[in-house]
């Protein structure tokens, strides 16, 4: 029989996307439609003590101006950047403090350059420092982390250590930055919402809209066919949809918000600074005793997020002795939310620095240091692993990359006005999955229909869901057809966390096998309407596990460093994965890839200035955060072991969404210290620092 899982087979969506008839949520154009443009405060804390919209009125095509004065009111938020244009208040610069509709986008830009804006400003306080007198340890880290973890006398066994590494690591405010910024077109018909959003969770956007506009979710429709990546920032429901559902109740029209890319570092979240205190004391042969990772990072006034960086300490080595914390202060910044491995990017970033270091002072090769320091259960909760093959990560990658016979000396190596150095770094990332409902009808014709509210944020889920589903009905994948994104599909959870795949797998392989059965004791013709077997995981996929379970890495990296310009250039990366068992070759590849070149752009690249002055981020669009581009990518390979779990989903994979980007700086910024024989302790590595 076919068996389609693993097939690299090739995205459903691929041409339409390429072809530019794959609709995303700013492109539907209905009848009167209008279009929006925010107008974002200019100060960082204080209150707008007027406003006027004549100005704004009197250009040809505006239709109206919204502010807290007349916009329609919302329920209150559980989410509190969500309660926009409700109250006078700016807890941070870049607040919309209106709204501008009009007849078209210009007009609606011009429009918003033109309202005029008072504000009684306050004083605001935006650095963030590791003595700030506001900094506190919350309950809890993102995720439900616990912010503080102790076991033994980390202190007392680290002065006791032969080796140690007392360090500071930096990671600059970091944004997400899809290639489609958020955007939303809503429309009102018979008391009935209907809302086309960039969103990687459908049910969840319907969720909130229910919530704030105090509406019963079976009359509110969401869809989210195509988006143009997230990475988080589309996680939870962003002001556009908000914005959209408001302006369109209050002109009677369609209409659509979509932001201009300038407006998002404020809004959509951002990946907070972290401040990273790592101290690790080991034995002379290398074993590591004392593991501190302490983290201090902000939130804004209005939201809690604590980017939960010293959790992957939590998971990665051996060590009786340790203590992982999180600080964080509330500051008069935009509020800081998920991007790309929220934790994992920056923690292991620090952590596997540190470690480098410690290799260094010891005098021993860092993969064996890291070897000797596997744990034969997660040292945090003494939990088994369902598998860890960290070590063969390691060695493979050591092998494909050419790691045997590295001169580790700083240093070393020199090419005219280059030096050039290898690095490596592990990765890990958590097995995350949660419940979701899927629904799988046989047609007459022989066809498989697959219905699901997941969403293919540019990662491929239709096609792997498509996979899963042949593969249990043992049918060639041609004859699935599959729909997402949208709420009128069963509910499934939201493509975050790397856990789409098998949460929305999981669901869709229940509802096909159970369909395969229905069929092997059917006989003869289907009826009409084909046969349909509905599918619902709650309760086992949700399922509390005694197992611990994330998967792994290794990343390589070689770089070159001009030492007249200052410039890194990396000239290889190299990742290996062990992440159960890979769905589609072609598709994860480009995740892996995908994950390790944004860990190059955190390694090189990107950071945004937190202006003191302005109380703003100063990096607020891709001519001055600066992304990588092809001419930054030399060469990326993406490698991964056949790894058999049989304790995550029915399929056996592991997420593969956010692991790439794990260690990826850390890999790069060690094979610096190679080349340079310099620790640059803070990212990114650009020229002025590294020169
Ligand atoms: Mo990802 S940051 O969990 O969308």
């Amino acid at each position: 029989m076919t068996h389609t899982i693993g097939a690299p087979a090739e995205r459903r969506e691929g041409r339409e996307k390429v072809g530019g008839t794959a609709r995303y949520a700013a492109e539907f154009p209905l009848p009167g439609r209008a279009q929006a443009w925010p107008v974002p405060a200019a100060v960082a804390r204080g209150r707008v003590s007027g406003i006027d919209p004549a100005a704004a009125l009197a250009v040809p095509g505006v239709l109206d101006v919204l502010t807290h004065e007349n916009a329609p009111r919302l329920a209150e938020p559980d989410d509190a950047t969500l309660a926009v244009l409700q109250s006078p208040r700016v807890p941070h610069r870049g607040w919309f403090v209106a709204l501008v509709v009009a007849e078209t986008l210009e007009a609606a830009r011009a429009g918003a350059a033109a309202v005029r804006v008072e504000y009684e400003a306050e004083q605001h306080d935006v650095v963030l420092g590791t003595s700030h007198p506001g900094l506190y340890v919350p309950e809890e880290a993102n995720a439900g982390q616990p912010a503080v973890r102790e076991q033994g006398d980390a202190d007392g066994a680290f002065e006791d250590s032969a080796a140690r590494v007392d360090v500071v690591y930096r990671v600059p405010p970091l944004h997400n930055h899809p290639m489609e910024p958020h955007a939303s077109t809503a429309r009102w018909e018979d008391g009935r919402l209907l809302v086309h959003t960039s969103s990687q969770g459908a049910h969840t956007v319907r969720a909130v809209l229910a919530g704030l506009f105090e509406l019963p979710e079976e009359s509110i429709v969401v869809t989210a066919e195509h988006v143009g990546g997230g990475f988080g920032s589309k996680g939870t429901p962003r002001p556009d949809v908000v914005l959209a559902a408001m302006a369109a109740r209050h002109t009677g029209r369609p209409v659509t918000v979509a932001f201009p890319r300038r407006c998002l570092p404020a809004v959509v979240g951002h990946r907070a600074p972290t401040l990273h205190r790592l101290r690790l004391g080991a034995d002379a042969d290398g074993r590591l005793s004392s593991l501190t990772h302490e983290v201090t990072t902000h939130t804004s006034r209005i939201k809690e997020f604590v980017e939960q960086a010293a959790v992957p300490a939590r998971v990665m080595y051996a060590a009786p002795h340790r203590r992982t914390l999180h600080r964080v202060a509330a500051l008069d910044v935009p509020s800081p939310s998920w991007m790309r491995a929220p934790g994992e990017a920056p923690g292991m970033y620090a952590l596997e620095s540190a470690v480098d270091e410690l290799a260094d002072e010891l005098g021993m090769d860092p993969i064996e240091l890291r070897v000797r320091n596997e744990p034969d259960v997660e040292p945090d909760s003494g939990r088994p692993f369902s598998s860890r093959h960290l070590v063969e990560c390691l060695r493979e990658g050591a092998r494909r990359f050419g790691w045997d016979g590295r001169d580790p000396r700083p240093r070393s190596r020199r090419e005219g006005p280059l030096l050039l150095g290898t690095g490596v770094a592990a990765a890990t990332y958590p097995v995350m999955v949660g419940a979701s409902t899927a629904e799988a009808r046989a047609l007459p014709d022989g066809t498989f229909l697959v219905r699901i509210d997941a969403t293919d944020i540019g990662t491929g889920a239709r096609t792997v869901l498509a996979q899963v589903g042949a593969d249990a009905l043992e049918v060639p994948l041609e004859r699935v057809r599959i729909e997402v994104g949208s709420t009128d599909l069963p509910s499934a959870p939201l493509a975050g966390g790397s856990s789409g795949t098998a949460s929305w797998g999981w669901a869709v392989h229940e509802a096909c096998s159970r369909l395969a059965r229905r069929l092997a004791g059917h006989s003869g013709p289907l009826p009409e309407r084909g046969i349909e077997v509905h599918a619902d995981t709650a309760g086992t996929a949700d399922a509390e596990s005694q197992w611990a379970r994330h998967a792994f890495g290794a990343h390589f990296a070689e770089v070159t460093v001009d030492t007249v310009s200052g410039e890194v250039r990396v000239a290889r990366l190299l990742g290996v994965y062990a992440a159960g068992r890979i769905l589609n070759a072609r598709t994860a590849r480009s995740q892996f890839v995908g994950g390790m070149t944004m860990g190059l752009g955190m390694a090189l690249t990107e950071g945004s200035t937190m202006d003191a002055a302005f109380g703003d981020f100063v990096e607020s669009d891709l001519a001055s955060y600066h992304v990588p581009v092809h001419a930054d990518v030399a060469e990326i390979e993406a490698h991964w072991l056949d790894e058999d779990d049989p304790r995550l989903n029915p399929m056996g994979s592991k997420g593969i969404g956010e692991i790439g980007i794990v260690g990826t700086a850390a890999a790069i910024g060690n094979a610096v210290h190679h080349a340079t024989g310099v620790r640059f302790r803070e990212l990114p590595l650009t020229p002025d620092r590294v020169l």
